[in-house]
């Protein structure tokens, strides 16, 4: 089929190319020419694991372009991927989504599907429809479906090509055949619900998770306070097919481009609509807090960061990817720096990002962890990387002024630490060879 993806983000990109890896003629478009003329070299503007090698075997199916009209013209189907950032007031910024929409209703010439993939606040796809017969040039039958995106980063390869279902949110047979035939040769279980539904499911599903972790995190504090450890409870839980063995990881806090910002668009919808979702905004409220749960306890070791080498292992919000968004990093590294510390990170893929969004000179970006820990008074780690995970960690106390190091992934085992002279704080697990300044 001829399809043409508006937005060459994670969702956008990621979409196309999956679709072109399945035979599709796909053309992505986005505004930004430079971005354009990477990917036209087969190369991936973002870091995402297998997404470079799909792109280049299936280089022969995808087109890259600015050129809207050219790419509305004839689609026979026209997904939707931009963004839909967080407005100050937690609702979603969606006039990259219209102004998608008035391109669209220009330059269509086909019947065609314009399937809304990025999230929106329910009832955005009806209003997308109207605005666009509204505005419509041609004389074509434009549908507009609902498909949302349960891919995950550093997964969204494997999330699009296996996906654990595919939502297809219209009342329209048309619509809903032609979805059909899109997703033909995925192997993935496909439902077809109203339009609302489909945008609800997005929103109930993120939060839903949101919330498990923040529930979890909650539980890892009261651990902390009882002396049970969290893993060994949520590894109880785990095996109640009702509760479920996933995202049940304490931290400091999930970050990312979907649960903070899909967690306070619901609770503004909410709102808006004089209601209150509760349960989100418990979890929104102690994701926040959550955040700065190492910086707390670190206060215990020093009184101020003043003057302090400070280590930071990893500044992505999860590992896989070179994405900060909403990253607890982005929230500590600035109150340390505040606070006068000097800050060395390590992070295998985020240190141009994290330069970009936290210009300061008193960061200093190491190579190595090793280069990151020598001579640190304290260590934060923001990201459970491998090398991370890997690393020895007898080396902590060989290199470090003082041997502290503060997890907030849960990286290691307890007994790794037990009978070395390192202190090893973590997330609802019991601080090992404690001691105070
Ligand atoms: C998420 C959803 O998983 C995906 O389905 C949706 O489409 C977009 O949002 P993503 O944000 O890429 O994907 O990452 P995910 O792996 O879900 O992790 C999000 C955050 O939660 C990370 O900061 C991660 O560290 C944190 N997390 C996850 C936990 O703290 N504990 C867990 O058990 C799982």
């Amino acid at each position: 089929m001829r399809i043409t993806v508006a937005g060459t983000g994670y969702v956008g990109l990621v979409t196309g190319v999956c679709l072109a890896s399945k035979g599709h003629q796909v053309i992505c478009l986005d505004v930004d020419e430079e971005k354009v003329k990477t990917m036209q070299q087969g190369i991936s503007p973002i870091y995402e694991p297998g997404l470079s090698e799909l792109m280049q075997e299936s280089m022969e199916n995808l087109t890259f372009t600015t050129d809207y009209a050219g790419a509305y013209k004839n689609a026979e189907v026209i997904f939707i991927g931009v963004g839909t950032p967080e407005k100050s007031d937690g609702s979603a910024n969606l006039s990259f989504v219209y102004q998608v929409a008035k391109q669209i209703a220009r330059t269509a010439e086909n019947n065609c599907v314009v399937v809304v993939k990025s999230t929106v606040p329910i009832g955005t796809n009806d209003k997308i429809e109207q605005y666009i017969h509204d505005k419509q040039v041609h004389d074509c039958k434009i549908y507009v479906a609902s498909n949302p995106e349960f891919l995950a980063q550093g997964t969204a390869v494997r999330d699009t090509l296996h996906a654990s279902r595919i939502v297809i949110g219209t009342d329209e047979k048309y619509a809903a055949d032609i979805l059909m035939q899109v997703y033909e040769k995925f192997d993935a279980p496909k439902i077809t619900v109203g339009r609302r539904s489909a945008e609800m499911i997005k929103y109930a599903s993120n939060d839903f998770l949101a919330l498990k972790i923040s529930y979890v995190n909650e539980i890892a504090n009261l651990c902390e306070t009882v002396g049970a450890n969290v893993e060994e409870v949520t590894l109880g839980m785990g095996f109640d097919k009702r509760i479920g063995d996933y995202f049940l990881n304490a931290g400091i806090g999930y970050g990312g481009s979907c649960f903070p910002k899909d967690t306070k668009a619901l609770s503004w919808l909410a709102s808006f609509n004089d209601k209150e979702i509760r349960t989100v905004k418990a979890a929104i409220e102690v994701n926040d807090s959550q955040k700065l749960k190492l910086i707390k306890k670190a206060r215990k070791y020093y009184d101020d960061f003043l003057f302090l080498n400070i280590a930071v292992l990893g500044c992505t919000f999860k590992p896989g990817t070179d994405d900060l968004r909403e990253a607890p990093s982005l929230v500590n590294v600035p109150l340390l720096l505040e606070d006068g510390a000097r800050v060395r990170i390590w992070d295998p893929v985020g240190t141009e990002n994290f330069k970009k969004q936290v210009p300061n000179e008193k960061i200093q970006y190491c190579g190595s962890i090793e280069e990151a820990i020598t001579d640190a008074d304290i260590c934060f780690i923001f990201t459970e990387w491998k090398d991370v995970c890997d690393f020895d960690v007898t080396k902590y106390q060989k290199l470090m002024k003082r041997p502290i190091v503060l997890d907030g992934r849960n990286c290691y085992a307890l007994d790794q630490f037990e009978g070395t002279g390192i202190t090893y704080g973590s997330i609802g697990r019991k601080t090992i060879n404690d001691t105070e300044e």
